[in-house]
């Protein structure tokens, strides 16, 4: 990418900070997804909740929605987070965020479609290091939920040249990093790794921001950069995609992440991938729910 290019990128995401777009809460609440175990962050949760009563309402609004069936719905953060778990909580809490700044915006990708991609990717990361007992899966959980950041950025400060991107995408059935490398000479890859740096996000994260495409060209983090790079495969394959068709069909085995993480996880070959991937049905069900649930939309799985 010529400098100029850089240069630009970075100028239009430094305006970012003066739009209203996400609420206040959302980026502390990312940092403590990754910052501390489970058990010392409930309180922090808690209290950073309480600075914004809108995003309190309607985390327990959908925590108490027949998607988690309970019999009583929670009164408070604390309750939901006894009833439902730390993770869950905290996943309904980022999408409330996500909900609530932009659904008033104009966006080229639906962000309903963008957040259901993201928060699929990040349970299967999850689950895929869990498989694997290998990365730290909060860790992977993170930089699933974070891969692709650079949309967001590409639709506040890029819109016009993002907007033919994914017009060529749709009607070509092309990956929507090629259509925008393409199209507008770079791509989300860029634009995610300058609001990463911006908010100052950890380094791993950050290399998968940036590397998610282009695996050889990770030069730190590695297995984390090929876990998500695979995540985001299986999402694109099991009905979580960017909302079009997409004509390139997915070999995972032959995929250079694959080798990879066989490299330096054994485990990898022994793993039952149909099995597997049957496994996340179930909890991409549950992303669909929440995810419509606080947009109040559904726009076709693909
Ligand atoms: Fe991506
Ligand atoms: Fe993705």
């Amino acid at each position: 990418m010529i400098a100029s290019f850089t240069d630009t990128i970075r100028e239009r995401v430094e305006g970012i900070e003066t739009m209203p777009a996400i609420p206040a809460v959302f980026l502390p609440l990312l940092k403590l997804l990754s910052s501390s175990a489970e058990g010392a962050r409930v309180e922090e949760v808690v209290r950073l909740v309480s600075y914004d009563n809108t995003i309190a309402a309607q985390c327990l609004r959908v925590a108490g929605s027949p998607l988690f069936g309970m019999a009583q719905p929670p009164k408070s953060i604390k309750g939901a987070v006894i009833a439902l778990g730390l993770r869950r909580v905290e996943t309904i809490l980022l999408t409330c965020c996500l909900g609530q700044a932009f659904p008033a915006m104009k966006w080229v990708l639906d962000p309903v479609v963008f957040w259901r991609h993201s928060l699929g990717c990040a349970m299967v990361c999850r689950k895929f290091s869990e498989k694997l007992a290998a990365v730290d899966t909060e860790k992977a959980y993170m930089a699933g939920l974070l891969h692709d950041i650079g949309f967001m950025v590409n639709c506040l400060v890029f819109s016009s040249e993002f907007a033919p991107a994914m017009q060529r995408a749709c009607q070509d059935e092309i990956p929507l990093d090629e259509a925008e490398r393409s199209t507008m000479g770079f791509t989300h890859c860029e634009t995610g790794q300058a609001l990463a740096n911006r908010w100052k996000l950890a380094d791993d994260v950050i290399e998968v921001i940036a590397h998610h495409h282009a695996i050889e060209q990770s030069a730190k983090a590695q297995p984390l950069v090929a876990l998500v790079h695979l995540s985001d495969l299986l999402c694109r394959m099991r009905g979580l995609g960017y909302g079009y068709y997409e004509r390139h069909k997915v070999d995972l085995i032959a995929d250079p992440a694959w080798a990879i993480l066989s490299k330096e996880y054994r485990d990898l070959e022994g793993m039952d991938l149909v099995r597997f991937t049957f496994e996340l049905d179930e909890a991409v069900e549950e992303i669909h729910t929440l995810v419509a649930t606080v947009f109040g939309s559904v726009p076709p799985r693909a």
